[in-house]
């Protein structure tokens, strides 16, 4: 599965750790940006993300700010994302099983390194479960 990532100055440090992760995990991941610690508006980085998902240059996408609020305020405009904020790895299991989320986002200043692995590792191999949830889904995708 390729994977796009894209972070703000808030994120980037955790991005980096990630992306080191998911290619130890064999993960193709392509960053979008940001490229340092120097201060950007984290929207311009959801978009240049969301955009590339529906372009299908990405199956699913991870986005990384302070918090991860205001990336998934800007990823979740966009009608064809479902980004879901998750701080522990149970939201993000279901963020797939019922929500079917093409978008993780994450706090870089929230997160220690393992929880956030752990959370990455379980949102990637997560199935939707359909059914009624993609009901559910339907309704505002
Ligand atoms: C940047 O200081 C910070 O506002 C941003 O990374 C994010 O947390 C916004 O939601």
């Amino acid at each position: 599965m390729k994977i796009g990532i894209g972070s703000d100055h808030g994120g980037f440090v955790l991005k980096a750790q990630i992306i080191a992760h998911l290619n130890r995990e064999g993960f193709e991941v392509v960053d979008v940006g940001n490229h340092g610690e120097s201060s950007v508006d984290y929207p311009d980085y959801a978009d240049k993300l969301c955009e590339a998902i529906a372009a299908g240059d990405f199956e699913r996408g991870i986005l990384i700010c302070g918090t991860g609020i205001g990336m998934s305020m800007a990823a979740n405009r966009y009608r064809h994302i479902r980004a879901a904020l998750c701080y522990e790895s149970f939201s993000a299991r279901m963020s797939r099983e019922h929500n079917n989320a093409n978008v993780l986002c994450l706090g870089g200043r929230v997160l220690g390194v393992e929880l956030a692995k752990d959370i990455v590792h379980t949102w990637l191999h997560a199935e939707f479960a359909g059914g009624r949830h993609q009901n559910r889904i339907e309704r505002f995708c």
